[in-house]
């Protein structure tokens, strides 16, 4: 395994993430982690990532010491190899010109990192590798034992190598996709480098997860709060192959879910699946909280509390029951754990503010019980696949914990809910019928709670509007509004006018994120 150590880089992640891609099991992890950290960890090689700072600034922000001493690989990049540089008696100095961006660089001598993966030669027949730069600073002295393994006009040292060590530093990050073979690069690192096999793979990670979950368990009983989102029904599945009817899920219908979840949730885990799901139809305690509500974190705090609310409840009627959970599962996964940034003294496990089951460990004095806890998401959509879970359910787009209460704008009513739900259900149906579900990273309907003037027939209609939003974004942070075609964007406006009494008027969101968010409120 790879221990992949943080100087907080906008794409660290991507480091595990590209590693991971190999069928390698990697952790990433602050670089200031101890020596005995590193020495424990049993690493077969270590990647350093880059990261804002310069080594000449801050003497702190360096690899451990223990790094270099493991006798095995190490890879830095970036910042990772001009500390690298550094701590190795190199020398690393600030240059006036930035370079960012798309770059040539020039593979010299020979170097096991880059042999046979060169983009193209040149007429000397020297390998060229068109590659992704983005720093300030640079290696200008080669650490003794070092060689030259890459160079361009701009950055004299790109990559250099001590093979006999097994020490890697390069310029540019492989990681990113720009950097056309970084792909190979890090496979060349992590398999011949490090000498580590394909052995990360979903069938594999099943039964290790399961032989997990049954020694950390027991015997005792696991309680689950299954929302019909990816990550929970995941780790329901997985948990639920582990160890059967000790594990309870609890599916809370609050009236704000989408058209026919709740069925669909009981088909496939009661149904399908004969997991123990206790259906919970918590409609009126809802919308009786949320009446005459409006603002949007009001609406949040309520819809949060009265899931905790719920959720006890359910707990303690099991227990009065004969079922005695020890243990609360949620879905965390990766992103939610590791800390972005590296920076000291801030500690992984921070949980997204808007979990959906937030603030349930506390209150339940309960065990937690996270199995997804080391993988991306995309790795739980696989596992998930491997599980058998259908496809539609696990590449689903994101749904926001107090579902439909934020995109019913003001106060939320049950019968503004029941519109929304069939226009929203319309809106994915064609989509997915034109092919463009997996073209955006999420699609909804909003309804708004203005009333417009129509015709139908000889009549004139005063109903409401509803807004269709459909972005595509990588992270969430930042959003495109999807370009749909007009015509998938008329016909569901057709369908939505004539199907939906109630609507008479659909508009299309055309706003970026920033400046505005991607839900309405
Ligand atoms: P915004 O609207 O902030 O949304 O651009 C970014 C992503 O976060 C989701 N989102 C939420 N998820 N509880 C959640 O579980 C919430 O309160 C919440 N608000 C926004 C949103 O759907 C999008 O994927």
């Amino acid at each position: 395994k790879i221990l992949i150590l943080d100087f907080g880089s906008q794409v660290s992640q991507l480091i595990a993430r590209r590693v991971r891609e190999q069928q390698v099991y990697c952790e990433l992890h602050p670089f200031d982690v101890s020596d005995q950290f590193v020495r424990d960890f049993g690493a077969d090689g270590v990647i350093l990532s880059g990261g804002p700072n310069s080594v000449y600034q801050d003497e702190q922000w360096r690899a451990p010491q223990a790094v270099f001493e493991l006798g095995v690989p190490v890879l830095g990049i970036c910042y990772g190899m001009q500390t690298m540089a550094s701590q190795l008696g190199g020398a690393v100095e600030g240059s006036s010109k930035r370079e960012f961006g798309y770059a040539e660089m020039r593979a010299r001598g020979h170097s096991r990192l880059f042999e046979g993966i060169e983009d193209r030669t040149n007429a000397e027949g020297h390998g060229l590798l068109d590659v992704w730069m983005s720093h300030g600073d640079k290696v200008t002295e080669l650490p003794p034992g070092f060689k030259l393994i890459g160079s361009n006009e701009s950055t004299p040292i790109a990559a250099m190598a001590d093979e006999t060590r097994g020490f890697y530093g390069v310029q540019f990050h492989p990681e990113v996709t720009h950097t056309l073979k970084g792909k190979e690069m890090i496979g060349r690192f992590v398999h011949d480098i490090c000498g580590c096999g394909h052995d990360w793979n979903m069938p594999d990670y099943i039964e290790e997860a399961v032989k997990r979950i049954r020694e950390q368990v027991g015997d005792e009983e696991v309680i689950l709060g299954l929302s019909g989102g990816v990550d929970s029904s995941v780790a329901a599945a997985l948990i639920h192959r582990a160890i059967g009817d000790q594990l309870t899920c609890v599916f809370v219908d609050h009236g704000l879910l989408r058209l026919n979840e709740g069925k669909l949730v009981m088909e496939m885990f009661a149904g399908r699946l004969h997991a123990r799901v206790v259906h919970v139809d918590a409609v009126d305690q809802f919308m009786g909280h949320l009446k005459g509500v409006t603002d949007p974190e009001q609406k949040r705090k309520i819809i949060g509390r009265e899931f905790v609310e719920v959720f006890q409840t359910e707990a303690r009627k099991l227990r009065v029951g004969g079922t005695e959970a020890k243990w609360l599962a949620q879905g965390t996964i990766y992103p939610d754990v590791i800390e972005s940034g590296g920076a000291k003294n801030k500690k992984a496990h921070t949980i997204k503010s808007h979990h959906n089951v937030g603030g349930l460990p506390e209150t339940l004095g309960l065990k937690l019980l996270e199995p997804l806890r080391d993988l991306f998401k995309d790795e739980v959509r696989e596992l998930g696949v491997a599980l058998g879970l259908p496809h539609d359910m696990v590449y689903r787009h994101p749904f926001p914990g107090p579902g439909l209460g934020v995109r019913i704008l003001g106060e939320v009513r049950q019968d503004f809910a029941d519109l929304l739900r069939r226009a929203d259900a319309i809106f994915i149906d064609e989509l997915r019928a034109a092919d463009w579900y997996d073209k955006t990273s999420q699609a909804f309907a909003v309804f708004l709670p203005v009333k417009s003037v129509g015709v139908m027939g000889d009549g004139r209609t005063y109903e409401y509007v509803v807004a269709l939003r459909a972005v595509q974004t990588q992270d969430f942070m930042t959003a495109h509004w999807a370009e749909l075609p007009h015509s998938l964007l008329g016909k569901v406006s057709n369908r939505i006018i004539n199907e939906v009494r109630g609507i008479n008027r659909v508009v299309y969101d055309i706003s970026g994120k920033p400046p505005a968010t991607i839900e309405w409120e």
